[in-house]
């Protein structure tokens, strides 16, 4: 059995929503190989994070560098949603995103909420020797559409370098990807191939993390 946290970062209904379709072919693929995983859906437009602060910093930063720094109440306070949401990612064995491209990037949401769980002492440590993963995650699948079309490397991809970077920094090195491009329909006269193609994609990723 394994512990998924399902973190979703799009305001779109499914109907509407090319990335949430990829999700549920995920999810239907992984539960007909595997039922029985535990799934921990974090709708992060009903669940919005509130973005890095500086008592939010003062809270997990200063005691890397002085571990008998105190942290005020103000400093606890906002330090809530972190300390909830630190808890749901260490908890979990794979992490799947759902997400759209946005201005080349991921929308400033699901960054408001990496920025809240990559927290120093709580999901990795860091130190002389380096950063160590305290989390469990083995691998991320990321579910994506974009309106245009970009080639694995293109600088322009700010989601999968993005992931690549933040996750690669705290031990994530695994990370897959199913990506419905070239969704914007004027450019893209194959535009729903594509996104069958992509849905094929996602079914295929959900079952072969049935295996992890
Ligand atoms: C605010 C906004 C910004 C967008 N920026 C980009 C972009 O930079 N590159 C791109 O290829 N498509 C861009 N698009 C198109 C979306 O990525 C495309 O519609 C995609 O299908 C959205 O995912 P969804 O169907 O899962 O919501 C943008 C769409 C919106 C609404």
């Amino acid at each position: 059995m394994m512990n998924i946290l399902h973190v979703i970062a799009n305001p779109k209904p499914v109907a509407e929503a090319h990335s949430k379709q990829l999700a549920a072919a995920f999810f239907t693929a992984l539960k007909a190989k595997q039922p029985g995983n535990q799934v921990t859906e974090l709708d992060l437009y009903a669940n919005p994070p509130p973005f890095y602060d500086y008592e939010t910093y003062r809270h997990f930063w200063y005691p890397v560098f002085d571990p008998a720094y105190k942290a005020s109440e103000k400093e606890m306070a906002a330090a809530q949603y972190a300390r909830q949401h630190c808890g749901l990612f260490n908890q979990a064995d794979l992490l799947v995103i759902t997400t759209p491209l946005w201005n080349f990037g991921m929308p400033a949401i699901l960054k408001a909420w990496l920025d809240q769980v990559l927290m120093p002492n709580v999901t990795f440590t860091i130190g002389g020797n380096g950063v160590k993963g305290l989390h469990h995650i083995r691998k991320v699948v990321a579910l994506v559409s974009s309106g245009g079309t970009y080639e694995a490397g293109d600088s322009r991809d700010g989601i999968r370098n993005g992931l690549r970077a933040a996750f690669g920094f705290v031990g994530i090195t695994d990370i897959e990807v199913a990506w419905s491009q070239g969704q914007n329909p004027l450019f893209f006269k194959d535009a729903a191939e594509r996104h069958k193609r992509a849905i094929w994609d996602a079914m295929q990723l959900g079952e072969a993390v049935a295996g992890l």
